[in-house]
């Protein structure tokens, strides 16, 4: 039998031709920061490029956003006020409801996401209730009052909701609470697999939401652990999750793979705050090719096997893209 050992060498366009993974501007998902006032765009000095802005400045960045492509948004919200409970995520008229209430009317063909969480909300800073006798969060009074906080958004008119505190049971819950309200086909996008990482330390400046005592150990996962990673997110899925995610993405590349394999949903990655400040400040001290490190950082998530990508560099990526 013969058998050629010198492999034909591919001219670009038959490397395109042949290319097994692709990135594409509609793989993204945009995180914003809202907050209080007018006027307002302060960049996060631990995250270049990043900003809190307010929902006027907001509304200009949609614009922009539409221009290279991308339609879909993640939204946190910075309220003026935080407590025990995180009220203003409990109300109809907080920051995250009247944000989205204005960005759908002024831009009706953006796909808003909500994070659903506490942490930016409470004073203490915790992804939940606080148990004050245990000092740790307290898991069914946190689900009780996340029906609450995600009905606010439904009727705001968001277009799908992503709970991001890691609370057991948290997508059933959810589920049964907006099909009862006639939101059977809101969709419900899981943190499924959420790792305890050092990786969020520039998002908690930047949300302004650091844990005021301990940690998130007891509900976020151990990145230790790779079973119970993939049976954490089979979990969601059986409750009734639309999209599985894991979070963050680069040091959990064999994670996002094996639950691809593992379940027939689509797979999110969030290309979290710790990831992109990495790179950021290596390209600004001229240490790596940035756009070219950049580009290699998305395809390297898409052949683990994500369908989409929440990250900091889409706008980067949409120009990249373009050229
Ligand atoms: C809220 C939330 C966090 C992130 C997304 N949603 C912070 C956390 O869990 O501490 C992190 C995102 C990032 O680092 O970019 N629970
Ligand atoms: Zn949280």
């Amino acid at each position: 039998m013969f058998q050629r050992f010198r492999r034909t060498r591919l001219n670009k366009h038959l490397r395109a031709l042949v290319r097994e993974t692709n990135v594409s501007v509609n793989d993204f998902i945009y995180p914003l920061f809202i907050r209080e006032g007018k006027g307002i765009k302060t960049e996060v000095s631990s995250m270049p490029g990043v900003f809190q802005m307010s929902i006027d400045e907001i509304l200009k960045e949609c614009e922009e956003l539409k221009k290279l492509g991308i339609f879909s948004i993640l939204l946190f919200g910075i309220p003026e006020v935080k407590d025990s409970i995180g009220s203003d995520s409990l109300c109809e008229y907080g920051i995250i409801t009247s944000s989205i209430r204005t960005i759908k009317k002024a831009h009706p063909d953006m796909f808003i996401v909500t994070d659903l969480c506490f942490c930016e909300y409470t004073d203490h800073g915790h992804c939940g209730i606080i148990d004050e006798v245990n000092k740790t969060v307290d898991n069914d009074a946190t689900l009780q009052i996340s029906k609450q906080q995600a009905l606010i958004h439904a009727k705001a008119g968001v277009d799908m909701i992503a709970p991001s505190g890691m609370m057991d049971g948290i997508i059933e819950t959810l589920r049964e609470a907006l099909d009862a309200e006639g939101f059977e086909n809101l969709p419900i996008m899981a943190y499924s697999t959420k790792f305890s990482s050092g990786y969020y330390g520039p998002f908690r400046d930047v949300a302004e939401s650091s844990p005021s005592f301990g940690d998130r150990t007891s509900y976020q996962m151990d990145p230790a652990n790779r079973r119970e990673a993939i049976a954490e997110s089979l979990s969601d899925e059986a409750q009734g999750a639309d999209i599985l995610m894991v979070k963050p993405a680069l040091a959990y590349l064999d994670i996002v793979r094996e639950i691809k394999d593992a379940s027939s949903l689509p797979m999110a990655v969030y290309n979290v705050s710790g990831e992109y400040a990495m790179l950021k400040f290596a390209g600004m001290n001229n240490l790596i090719d940035y756009d070219r490190v950049v580009m290699e950082t998305m395809i390297s998530f898409k052949r683990a096997g994500a369908d989409i990508i929440i990250s900091y560099h889409a706008k980067e990526v949409a120009k990249l893209l373009q050229v």
